[in-house]
């Protein structure tokens, strides 16, 4: 075990440590049985992002980006949040300060119980009218109609998610940026660090003399300014990392 591995020396820091916030991407859910996009057998090697996942590509075809976004729906709605999900929501009850942004759309983090949640690419589960700009929440799985259209005014509904070439909210940035910079350690889990602006968060973090722990079966470009590493399985380090950290907290109040 190098010391970038070393789960006792990350409890340590985490005994003396407030303000947490942590970072999430597709690899959290991936044990969930949800397709993470830059994998073997990820999204973006079977289809081409820029005719499913781009502003152009729903001006031209909108029923096309609605039938890959209903088969997404169709397979999240099979599908439970996994021990990876649910440690990082009970960690908001257990550390002053904690936050959690994430570049997933699949709702699992509320869906385990996470309340306070900075969602950067928006929730597949919710709709947007491309008229009026009203948001609402959408559960139908499938879809009856595809594309939808907005029951109040009939005009074209498409999905409240970021697509390539497009901004993040600039609210829900500013407010991940500045959870990233004032935090004390940052957990960066299941991400290949490579989509910006998401990537840049832990960098702020590290600048700020955060401490930066990467979990993820794989190096990214992130790895070599983590401090702890761990390369594994999210749904397996993050308990490794609860149960170890559980009992130091309860062996410090006896
Ligand atoms: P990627 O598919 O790029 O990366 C997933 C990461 O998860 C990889 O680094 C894997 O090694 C890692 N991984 C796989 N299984 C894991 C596991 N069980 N536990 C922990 N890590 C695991 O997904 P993201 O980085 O989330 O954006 O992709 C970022 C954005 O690119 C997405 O939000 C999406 C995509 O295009 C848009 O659609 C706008």
């Amino acid at each position: 075990m190098t010391e970038k591995q070393d789960i006792g020396a990350l409890v340590e820091v985490l005994l003396q440590t407030r303000r947490v916030t942590v970072s999430t991407g597709a690899g959290i859910s991936a044990e969930s049985g949800i397709p993470t996009f830059r994998g073997q057998e990820g999204l973006w090697k079977q289809f081409r992002a820029e005719e499913l996942a781009t502003p152009t590509a729903f001006t031209q075809n909108p029923e096309l980006v609605w039938e890959f976004y209903d088969w997404r729906r169709g397979i999240i709605a099979q599908k439970t949040p996994n021990p990876g999900h649910q440690v990082l929501a009970s960690w908001e009850n257990i550390f002053p300060s904690f936050s959690l942004i994430t570049q997933n759309i699949d709702g699992f983090h509320q869906k385990a119980g996470s309340k306070s949640i900075l969602e950067l690419h928006g929730n597949i589960w919710k709709v947007r009218c491309t008229e009026e700009g009203t948001v609402t929440e959408n559960h139908e799985v499938p879809l009856t109609k595809i594309p939808p259209l907005c029951p109040a005014c009939g005009a074209l509904l498409r999905p409240h998610v970021v697509w390539f070439g497009e901004s993040l909210s600039p609210v829900v940035l500013n407010n991940a940026f500045q959870q990233s910079a004032s935090c004390e350690v940052m957990f960066v889990v299941g991400t290949s660090a490579v989509v910006q602006p998401a990537a840049s968060l832990p960098l702020a973090a590290a600048e700020r003399g955060a401490k930066v722990v990467e979990v993820n079966p794989d190096p990214t470009p992130l790895t070599p300014y983590a401090n702890f590493s761990f390369r594994g399985k999210a749904g397996e380090i993050l308990p490794l990392i609860d149960e170890e950290l559980k009992k130091a907290f309860s062996a410090k109040k006896d």
